[in-house]
């Protein structure tokens, strides 16, 4: 297929979708999920299935979702339209890219209130109220913040403001340089705050939590968690990949790019987790309070380093960046479409979008408060779109996209896409897809629904 064929352009250099993709990887599920799925799943056992998970489930998944972006250079839906009209698959299988672009729209309406809270956080950094902050008062601080709508509903707005104008742009403008600058600063500052997290905080006990672990520890629910949060933090199941892969030069290896992504999306994880752990040992937070747990920790380390509004500022800053790099992503599957599709204008798109996703977070935000009280099976509104979405939608996505592409795209197509040169590499991947991946998702994610 030409390259000139994406309406949406092409990313001007190989290495810019790793910056693009980086950038959809990295977000709020390393610094703020990560953490806290890691503390409620027991620490070691988690990261080494976690690891497993990535490599086994995460990496070949998100190669077969770059690799049918990329095959026909069309948004998500068209793309499967495309190939249904040439007659190599099932009309039907356009079910796979509304799925994912329906799963990307439902996580994106909590997202953008947790981005909110980062935002919140931004704004009080740099009004010094970290300085000097105790446990208590780090707790009331978060606590505060859920309990007035009002300034979550005004963030949530910023957020989705942000998220709306940066897509309404053509994602292959741009999103790489803010990309390319981010990381490197974001992983700097963590790797400093990790190293002054450990120095004032309970460095041993924080080390053996997360890198220490026995085979008894590795339950079922570690592996149900693990596959949820390796899907959601490398994006995949969702779209995202799938659109990305799209605006993807011919000349860059999808394996090797992938592989790049997994590595920075793992990386930056882990040291989320070295700022956050020795701090929280040292300080008696309950590493399995859950969602707080970040928001909690932050602000001390922050509160007691030399020159911490200044670091804070820059934290929360590259924090919201990260999320906004990611939820842009989430909304380019229906953008691109209705752009494609419908001529429509990409910022007008991007707006009837941004509206609907701003309009059910609201419902998000009150569940923190005023609809605290249990919505459905004993969950609240936001516990349930992050159930519904992590054990239902993003797995079967990912398992529908898997066979897609492992069982119905002609091997030569794929063959084709992966050039790699090597074709041990193509063998690797491929193999791994259909008798690893493919069968591992679907008997973790029955056996987690019907509770073993
Ligand atoms: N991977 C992002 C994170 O870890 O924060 C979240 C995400 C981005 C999920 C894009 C889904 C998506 F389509």
């Amino acid at each position: 297929m030409p390259e000139s064929r994406c309406l949406q352009g092409i990313w001007s250099s190989p290495w810019i979708f790793i910056f693009a993709a980086s950038g959809s990887a990295v977000g709020l599920g390393n610094i703020w999920k990560f953490p806290y799925v890691l503390g409620q799943n027991g620490g070691g056992a988690f990261l080494f299935v976690y690891c497993a998970c990535l490599l086994l489930v995460g990496l070949p998944v998100l190669m077969a979702e770059v690799a049918l972006g990329r095959t026909v250079r069309s948004n998500p839906i068209d793309t499967v339209n495309d190939l249904s009209e040439r007659r190599i698959v099932h009309p039907a299988w356009v079910f796979v890219p509304w799925l994912a672009g329906f799963t990307g729209f439902l996580i994106l309406t909590f997202y953008s209130v947790i981005a909110g809270w980062s935002l919140a956080y931004l704004d009080r950094a740099v009004t010094g109220d970290f300085v000097s902050i105790t446990h208590d008062g780090a707790l009331g601080m978060f606590d505060t913040l859920l309990s007035t709508p009002a300034e979550m509903l005004l963030w949530h707005t910023v957020f989705m403001a942000l998220v709306v104008l940066t897509v309404g742009q053509a994602v292959t403008r741009g999103l790489s340089a803010v990309v390319r600058i981010l990381l490197p600063i974001l992983v700097m500052t963590l790797l400093l705050l990790a190293a002054y997290s450990m120095m004032i905080g309970n460095m041993n006990e924080a080390l053996s939590f997360m890198f220490r672990w026995s085979w008894e520890d590795i339950t079922f629910d570690v592996v149900l968690s693990a596959v949820g949060l390796a899907l959601f933090s490398l994006s995949v199941g969702m779209g995202a990949m799938f659109a990305y892969g799209a605006y993807m030069s011919k000349r860059m290896s999808i394996a090797r790019a992938c592989s790049i992504v997994v590595g920075v999306d793992l990386l930056v994880a882990i040291l989320a987790g070295l700022v956050i752990f020795p701090l929280a040992f040292a300080f008696q937070i309950d590493v399995e309070a859950g969602p707080s747990l970040t928001f909690v920790s932050l602000p001390i380390i922050f509160g007691g380093l030399p020159g911490g509004q200044f670091f804070a500022g820059v934290f929360f800053l590259l924090l919201v960046v990260a999320a906004l790099t990611s939820a842009i992503s989430m909304l380019e599957l229906f953008v691109a479409w209705l752009h494609e599709k419908f001529y429509m204008a990409r910022l007008k798109a991007a707006f009837l979008m941004g509206l609907a996703v701003w309009f059910v977070g609201i419902a998000v935000l009150l569940s923190f408060n005023h609809w605290d009280s249990k919505f459905l099976f004993g969950l609240n509104f936001f516990e349930l779109l992050d159930k519904f979405t992590s054990l239902i939608l993003l797995p079967v996505g990912a398992i529908a996209l898997s066979i897609l592409v492992a069982w119905f795209i002609p091997h030569s197509m794929l063959q084709n896409e992966m050039i790699t040169n090597k074709v041990s590499h193509f063998q690797w991947w491929y193999k791994t897809l259909k008798y690893i991946s493919i069968p591992a998702m679907i008997v973790i994610t029955f056996a987690g629904w019907i509770g073993v």
